[in-house]
């Protein structure tokens, strides 16, 4: 078979990295993918939402099954769009995107279905939402409603910065279209925990659970990230835990979604926050999270491309999924500077190490002149697998110890928390 992965960061490497084992395919492409997957598939130079041009490549080359990794084509409908022109895809349509692509459409999902949720307000004048933060009680959470790359959301216990922030989004200055309604959330404290399943919009599998690191320095100090570091599974997730989320939060969501006309086909990401044993719904992605899906694939033992395809001939329930019983963790290496401002075009050093049970995935990485360097604020996700959190940590550290580039900076205190517990 001829398989296209949509995406360039450290998930689409992952993708790739473990499609690439899959006996039925005998042909692989990114678009536009990065210097890791070009390791084993072909990289097409064409965005990732850049659907018009992806349709007519997928067209051209007589592609079986693509695989969109990111929100952003999912949001902009490509999965309408490859299906109404006969091309097999796997992923969410256009209007159950809309989970991921309107956080105000996703408050009211999980109204209707009922689910858990941090109480909250939409706004979108400055005047009543300033008056809103006037009386309300800190900390508070802003978020804006549309796609923000990952910036769109601000924990605070500021009363000046959340004006800022309000003022900034609703003028559309900090994120365009997608600030101009915002919800101002009640803080939630506890601890978080990705969840992730594979749908087919009726029946679903949930895949092993993660945690992520979504702040940029160690003791979750400083500006949410797109995430840090990860590791799977996460030991807040307790077989209890997990039928409450499959019960009170994933199959509710489901049937909402199906009732209304848009059922979820594709990876459903809940991210929830467990306070006190119970869970809340922070957030539904449409995608796999990054860097969740390293450690989650690494630790992956069957046939990517056989649970894909069965989600989307609507038939995952024939699919079991099985688990390495070692835990995996996948630590990021960031350009320096990132989420904020960082400069480009460095080298990397010291990705030929061979330490066993250890992979170094790419993501904002590409090849200059045959040389890798750096190309965005993620550069590298080295992941390690053993049978203990404590030595995949030790053995991550080792290989993220040995890569070099100017100004990089990686969190030192991954999974910390799984291995205190
Ligand atoms: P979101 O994109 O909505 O998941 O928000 C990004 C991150 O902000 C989450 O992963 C949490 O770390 C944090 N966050 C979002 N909503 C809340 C909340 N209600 N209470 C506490 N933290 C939150
Ligand atoms: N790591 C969080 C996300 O993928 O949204």
């Amino acid at each position: 078979m001829k398989v296209l992965v949509i995406g360039s960061g450290g998930r689409e490497h992952a993708i790739v990295w473990k499609l690439a084992q899959s006996p039925r395919i005998n042909s692989l492409f990114c678009a536009p993918g990065n210097a890791g997957t070009a390791q084993t598939a072909k990289n097409v130079p064409i965005e990732a939402d850049d659907v018009a041009s992806l349709l007519e490549f997928a067209k051209k080359e007589k592609i079986d099954f693509t695989v969109v990794g990111p929100e952003a084509p999912l949001v902009k409908g490509i999965v309408d769009l490859f299906e109404s022109n006969g091309l097999r895809i796997f992923g969410p349509s256009k209007s159950a995107a809309q989970l991921e692509g309107s956080k105000v459409f996703m408050k009211a999902m999980l109204v209707k279905s009922g689910l858990p949720t941090a109480e909250h307000k939409v706004f979108t004048d400055a005047t009543s939402a300033i008056a809103h933060l006037e009386a309300a009680k800190f900390p508070l959470v802003i978020k804006a409603d549309g796609l923000a790359a990952g910036k769109g959301v601000l924990v605070t216990a500021d009363k000046a910065e959340a004006k800022t922030f309000v003022s900034d989004s609703l003028s559309g200055k900090a994120f365009g279209e997608s600030g101009q309604r915002i919800i101002i959330e009640q803080f939630l404290d506890g601890e978080e925990a990705s969840y992730i399943v594979a749908s087919d919009g009726t029946n679903y599998v949930s895949l092993a659970s993660a945690q992520d690191h979504k702040r940029v320095f160690d003791g979750d100090a400083g500006p949410n990230t797109g995430g840090m570091g990860a590791y799977s599974p996460a030991p807040v997730v307790t077989p209890e835990l997990d039928e409450k989320i499959k019960k009170r939060v994933i199959e509710p969501l489901l049937k909402t979604m199906r009732d209304g006309g848009a059922p979820f086909v594709g990876f459903l990401y809940a991210g929830i926050m467990v306070v006190k044993g119970e869970p809340y719904v922070l957030e539904f992605n449409v995608r796999l999270g990054d860097p969740e899906a390293q450690p989650i694939l690494f630790r992956y033992q069957g046939d990517l491309l056989d649970l894909l395809e069965a989600c989307s001939k609507r038939d995952v329930s024939k699919i079991k999924l099985e688990w390495k019983k070692d835990s995996a963790v996948c630590i990021v290496l960031a350009s320096g500077g990132y989420p904020g401002k960082f400069d480009k075009g460095f080298p990397i050093d010291g990705l030929g190490q061979s330490i066993p049970n250890t992979m170094v995935f790419h993501a904002g990485t590409k090849l200059s002149d045959g040389v890798v360097v750096t190309s965005g604020g993620r550069v590298l996700g080295v992941t390690a697998s053993a049978p203990t959190i404590k030595e995949a940590v030790r053995l991550a550290y080792q290989c993220a110890d040995g890569i070099h580039f100017k100004d990089v900076h990686y969190r030192r205190d991954i999974a910390r928390r799984a291995i205190l517990l």
